[in-house]
């Protein structure tokens, strides 16, 4: 069976080790080790990267990454090909599959990138859906174990929407047993199925997931706070949505209630003066393009475990991950 990753929870228990070979790589990799500037998993494979919505961080860090392992890139721009058009998700998923070895997509409609996985006969990646954003966890747990050795003790916060970026954050923290506490304005709370699930894993892994109203509430002594623009990409039609989040900035008030050592995390692009201020994304304890960069080590990861499984796993035991 084809393997796929829709949301971050897909990889179910195989995240750490995943996320634990991206840093050894990425390491390995910047210091020059032969071995790992050497591996070439998607040799004369090709991969896919469809686009509905605009990007920088993800189409890069695909292009580049694909192409460090090896690969051949192809980016197809929404006005560029036949989807959408004259031609449905599941015929492109089929077509596709005759000449690609791996698709990314970013779609609008959680249920497109979903058919054109059911119709793939190649493993697929979500690369931003209404509904996740696997890619964009994976790289920031990466981060977060990178910066913090010990995540046991470790309090994630978010204050913002309950939105994509949180669904698979939340997904993330619980999979690797990590406390998420959640603010969001009433209304704007995520969605019912994904804290279920988000609730389901924690308990499995003996961490807390806790939700409020209170931005004060939910950064009190943590060590992370998370934001996200208060519009996503499909919103712009939801033109007051922004006026509901009064409160929901993160400033130098609100991480005077985190711990001294606060982190300040975004997935970017990052709406200066709504939800963040300068002082705070420009901080140094702001890591928005260290979470940034990691997009492509993860995706590395994360593209060899699902493409060529065999190759990435003689690099984990090439890295002693066990
Ligand atoms: N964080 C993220 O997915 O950025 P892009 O929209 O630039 O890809
Ligand atoms: N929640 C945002 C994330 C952008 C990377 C959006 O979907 O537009």
């Amino acid at each position: 069976m084809v393997e796929h990753l829709l949301a971050i929870d897909d990889v179910g228990e195989d995240l750490e080790k995943i996320l634990r070979w991206a840093i050894e790589f990425k390491r390995a990799w910047k210091n020059g080790d032969d071995v790992a500037q050497n591996f070439f998993p998607l040799d004369t494979l090709s991969i896919g990267s469809i686009y509905e919505k605009p990007s920088t961080r993800t189409r890069v860090s695909f292009e580049v990454g694909i192409n460090r392992l090896g690969g051949y890139p192809l980016t197809l721009l929404k006005n560029d090909i036949q989807l959408g058009k004259s031609e449905s998700v599941a015929d492109t998923a089929n077509v596709l599959s005759r000449f690609l070895d791996g698709i990314t997509y970013r779609c609008f409609a959680h249920a497109d990138v979903s058919e054109l996985a059911e119709n793939s006969d190649v493993p697929v990646i979500n690369a931003l859906s209404d509904k996740h954003h696997p890619c964009q966890a994976a790289a920031d747990l990466m981060t977060i174990m990178e910066i913090f050795d010990d995540t046991e003790d470790l309090k994630i916060s978010w204050v913002g929407d309950g939105n994509n970026v949180l669904h698979d954050l939340m997904l993330a923290c619980a999979m690797l047993g990590i406390d998420i506490h959640y603010a969001v304005p009433k209304g704007y709370e995520p969605d019912e199925e994904v804290v279920q699930r988000t609730k389901d894993l924690a308990q499995k892994n003996g961490s807390k997931v806790v939700v409020t109203n209170d931005p004060i509430e939910a950064v009190k002594d943590a060590h992370v706070v998370y934001s996200d623009a208060f519009v996503s990409m499909g919103e712009e039609n939801m033109k007051d949505k922004a006026n509901d989040f009064d409160g929901f900035q993160v400033n130098e008030e609100l991480v005077g209630h985190m711990d001294d050592d606060w982190k300040f995390m975004h997935c970017l692009p990052a709406h200066r003066g709504d939800e963040v201020t300068d002082w705070v994304m420009d901080h140094e304890q702001s890591i928005v393009f260290d979470q940034a960069e990691n997009r492509m080590w993860a995706q590395m990861s994360l593209l060899s475990f699902l493409i060529n499984p065999a190759a990435w796993d003689a690099m984990a035991e090439f890295m002693q991950i066990e």
